[in-house]
């Protein structure tokens, strides 16, 4: 059985300083990698383990994205986990908002994808992964600007990994499933609506932090070598279920 060791690589995580991209950070670190976080707030990276470093920029300003990588070696990884979500109806989207969310979910991964491939190690195989969301292959009403970026960050996944196999470089995504943080902290906080979120996921619970590590290792170690141009669903089922279907009887009659 082979383990997962990423000694002497470098990765580097956007969105690092946030709860997903903190928690993939720390996976990535425990696996023996180099880390370079990059986000607007680097906060939760201040302090931390010796081998997550942060770099604090606006990813929605390519400029100052591309003299904050001016610092950063040569690379092995690159996680893009940086992302915004704005709600509101059709009516009160406005455009600001569509190009906030745009800017760093989508455009963001595409330009640093860019501005990474040059300093990409040969001799390995380079690993790109994009921390997509199963909100691409669903609705939710007010989350436009945030599914349709999702939806178009899949679609860079397949786009990217078929140019950039060429380079030796495999670019997959992680779709999380609803995920313990502030960003979901509506449906959480509120025991009642958290109870009937879990009815509709076959694992019973919604995702901690945590569950997306062991997928990310996975995409990022030379297991997955010959893996490219797929999103893995880590969702507990969620997307795999019509969410009526789904009988929590089941699992008490199995545990
Ligand atoms: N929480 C969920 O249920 C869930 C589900 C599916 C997908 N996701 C995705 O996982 C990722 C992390 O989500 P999270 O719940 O940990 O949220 P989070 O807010 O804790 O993390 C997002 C990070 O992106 C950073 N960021 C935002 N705008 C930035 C900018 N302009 N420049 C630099 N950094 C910026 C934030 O500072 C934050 O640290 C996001 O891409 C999100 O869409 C989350």
């Amino acid at each position: 059985m082979k383990t997962i060791d990423l000694s002497g690589k470098l990765a580097v995580v956007s969105g690092g300083g946030g709860e997903i991209g903190y928690a993939l950070c720390e996976g990535l670190a425990g696996a023996g990698a180099d880390v370079v976080a990059l986000d607007i707030n680097v906060g939760r990276i201040e302090g931390g383990s010796d081998k997550i470093a942060g770099i604090e920029v606006d990813l929605s300003d390519t400029a100052a994205t591309a003299s904050a990588l001016e610092s950063v070696g040569e690379v092995d990884i690159f996680v893009h986990a940086a992302g915004i979500n704005i709600a509101a109806s059709v009516s009160e989207f406005d455009e600001a908002a569509w190009d906030a969310v745009f800017n760093v979910n989508l455009k963001s991964a595409f330009f640093l994808t860019k501005m990474l491939i040059p300093r990409f190690r040969t001799g390995s195989v380079g690993k790109v992964v994009f921390i997509s969301s199963i909100s691409a292959r669903l609705g939710y009403p007010g989350l436009h600007a945030y599914t349709a970026s999702k939806g178009g960050l899949d679609a860079l996944v397949r786009n990217l990994s078929t140019e950039l196999a060429a380079r030796d470089i495999c670019v997959n995504g992680i779709a999380p499933g609803t995920t313990k943080t502030a960003m979901t902290k509506g449906l959480w906080e509120d025991r009642q609506k958290c109870r009937a979120h879990e009815a509709t996921i076959p694992m019973g619970r919604m995702a901690e932090c945590g569950d997306h590590v062991g997928p990310l290792l996975f995409l990022c170690s030379e297991m997955s070598d010959y893996v490219t141009g797929q999103i893995v669903c880590c969702d507990g089922g969620l997307t795999s279920v019509q969410a009526d279907f789904v009988d929590l009887r089941l699992r008490e009659g199995n545990e």
